[in-house]
């Protein structure tokens, strides 16, 4: 690609051909992974299964593959962080992980996705934890949408929240989230990561010109201004 057409240190790429044929879901093969691998990558799961259900190429199909792999994560993540030798764990998880990739491969995924593939590679900070830190911020951008809203709604009554109100119930779920990231050590922002304040602003027209272009982008429920991004990204310092 050319270097002035595509300036930036990130460049997502995707075809139908990297869709894998068969996927071997053996546990034991994660078994020694530390604590941390399971924290990121888990969060990273939940992050493909939430997006993918709110996605503007949401569908039944996808939709179905969604709501079950969140379910698995909120259910077996903390322990198998707490606990990595515990199989049973590590196969849901795996599940649901296959689960989310079925679910986002045939819907899309959004901005959180856009905005950790640009934070990920200029801060060196691993896809899963970018895409945990960024994860309630942009839901709560998403939630000015009120067909986004109700998507959230969706998941949270699907986990078992019994709120009727749309705003309490995507609410519970963010909430969820934030306590989710906590104890799983995940940090709650950029400064908390140990990213430099200063850093982050001096890079900001490169990490929202990189967002903008991503592919995920387009699938966002809402369709984000370069002003928008910014917004997202103060808010993680
Ligand atoms: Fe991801």
């Amino acid at each position: 690609m050319d270097a002035a057409a595509w300036p930036y240190d990130d460049i997502p790429i995707t075809s139908k051909v990297m869709l894998p044929d068969l996927a071997i879901l053996d546990p034991v093969f994660t078994k020694s992974a530390p604590d941390f691998i399971t924290a990121d990558t888990g969060i990273d799961t939940l992050t493909h299964a939430i997006e993918s259900h709110v996605s503007r190429d949401a569908n039944e199909f996808s939709d179905s593959y969604a709501l079950q792999a969140i379910n698995l994560i909120f259910e077996n993540l903390i322990p198998s962080f707490k606990d990595g030798k515990d199989l049973l764990r590590r196969e849901k998880l795996q599940i649901a992980s296959c689960m989310a990739g079925i679910a986002f491969n045939n819907s899309s995924l959004g901005i959180n996705h856009s905005i950790a593939h640009a934070i990920g590679s200029k801060f060196h900070l691993s896809h899963g934890k970018c895409n945990g830190i960024l994860l309630p911020y942009v839901m709560e951008y998403n939630m000015k949408d009120e067909a986004s809203m109700k998507r959230y709604a969706e998941i949270s009554r699907h986990m078992g929240f019994a709120f009727e109100d749309d705003h309490i119930a995507a609410h519970a779920l963010i909430q969820s989230v934030i306590l989710l990231k906590k104890a799983l050590s995940i940090p709650k922002n950029l400064i908390t990561a140990g990213i430099d304040r200063n850093k982050v602003i001096e890079y900001m027209d490169y990490l929202t010109g990189s967002a903008m272009k991503d592919m995920c982008t387009a699938g966002n429920p809402v369709k984000p201004t370069e002003q928008d991004l910014r917004g997202l990204i103060l808010r993680l310092i």
